[in-house]
C-alpha cells in the first residue's frame, strides 16, 4: 500500500506565483503538469516547498508554452524537458518523461499522453481534426485570421527554433508514450504500478466543442487495465472513476478566474490517495 499526495494544473503564472500546495503526510508525492508556462520558470519554487519529500514530476503541455520577455522565449520543447531535468535532479525530485521511477517499491510511470485524436465527432476524419487545431478552421470552411481558433498548444509550443508544434508531432508523441507505458508495465511485476499522465488515458471527461478530441484517448484500454490507479491533469475538474476496474484519478486546480478563486472548486490540495495492489487472477494478472 502507498499513500500518495496528487495534484495538477497549478498554473501558478496566473496565480500571481502562488503555488498554493504544501507537502502532507504521505509516502510521495505526484506533480501531474501544468505548473506554468515555462516548467523551469517556477518549478525551483515547487521543489524548494517539497525538499525532502519524494516528489515525482509529470510534464503538462502547458508547461512547455513560451511567453514573456523576448529572451525567454527561445527555448523549445526539448529545453523544457532538458532545464526540468536538471533542477529536479538539483533538487532530488523524480523526472522521467516516457519512462518510470521507483520509489520504495512503488513504480510510477509517467508521461504527458497527449491524444490519439479519436475523441470528435462521428462525421469528422482524424486529419479534419488535426487541420482544425493547428489552422483554428476546418478545410472547407475557411474564416477570416481574426476567427481563426488553433489550439494554443500548436502556436505556443516550439519543437525547435522558428518551428512550432503540429497535431502530427502530438500523435506521434502519443504512440510513443502508449508504447513505453505498455513496456514500463511489464518491467517490474511485482511492484504496485501507479500511472501519472497529464492528459486523461480516456474519453471519460472530454466535452462536446472545437478541439475536444485533445482532452482524451480510445486506444489506452490494454493499459489502463494494467495499472493499480491511474492519476491525470489536464481538465480542470475532479474526477474519481473507475475504468476497465482501474481507479483513475483527477484533482486540478486550474486558472485563478476574475473573483480571485480558482477555476476547480473541488480542488484539495492535501489529497492522499491510499494505493493497494488490485487483485490478480490465477495466471497473475490484474
Ligand atoms: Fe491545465
Ligand atoms: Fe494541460
Amino acid at each position: 500500500m502507498a499513500r500518495i499526495h496528487f495534484f495538477s494544473d497549478l498554473h501558478v503564472d496566473h496565480a500571481g506565483g502562488d503555488i498554493g500546495v504544501q507537502p502532507v503526510d504521505c509516502d510521495l508525492a505526484v506533480f501531474g503538469g501544468d505548473l506554468c508556462n515555462g516548467l523551469h520558470k517556477h518549478l525551483p519554487d515547487l521543489l524548494e516547498k517539497f525538499r525532502g519529500v519524494p516528489l515525482v514530476v509529470t510534464e503538462g503541455n502547458h508547461d512547455a508554452y513560451r511567453e514573456g520577455p523576448a529572451n525567454d522565449r527561445a527555448y523549445t520543447l526539448q529545453d523544457v524537458r532538458d532545464r526540468t531535468g536538471e533542477i529536479c535532479a538539483r533538487y532530488g525530485a523524480y523526472y522521467n518523461p516516457d519512462g518510470y521511477v521507483v520509489i520504495d517499491g512503488v513504480q510510477v510511470i509517467t508521461a504527458c499522453l497527449w491524444s490519439d485524436f479519436s475523441i470528435r465527432p462521428g462525421y469528422m476524419s482524424p486529419k479534419e481534426a488535426m487541420y482544425i487545431s493547428q489552422k483554428g478552421f476546418h478545410p472547407e470552411q475557411p474564416v477570416s485570421p481574426a476567427g481563426r481558433t488553433p489550439h494554443n498548444d500548436y502556436q505556443a509550443i516550439h519543437t525547435a527554433p522558428g518551428k512550432r508544434l503540429t497535431p502530427s508531432d502530438t500523435l506521434a508523441m502519443h504512440k510513443a508514450s502508449v508504447e513505453a507505458i505498455d513496456l514500463a508495465l511489464d518491467a517490474e511485476p511485482d511492484m504496485l504500478k501507479v500511472l501519472a499522465t497529464h492528459f486523461p488515458p480516456d474519453d471519460g471527461v472530454a466535452s462536446d466543442g472545437t478541439h475536444s478530441w485533445l482532452y482524451g484517448s480510445r486506444d489506452c484500454g490494454h493499459i489502463i487495465e494494467r495499472a493499480d490507479i491511474w492519476l491525470h491533469g489536464h481538465v480542470h475538474v475532479s474526477r474519481d472513476a473507475e475504468v476497465g476496474g482501474t481507479r483513475i484519478i483527477s484533482n486540478p486546480r486550474g486558472y485563478r478566474q476574475r473573483d480571485g478563486r480558482f477555476e476547480n472548486p473541488a480542488f484539495d490540495p492535501s489529497l492522499v490517495i491510499d494505493v493497494e495492489p488490485k487483485p490478480r487472477n490465477d495466471f497473475g494478472m490484474k
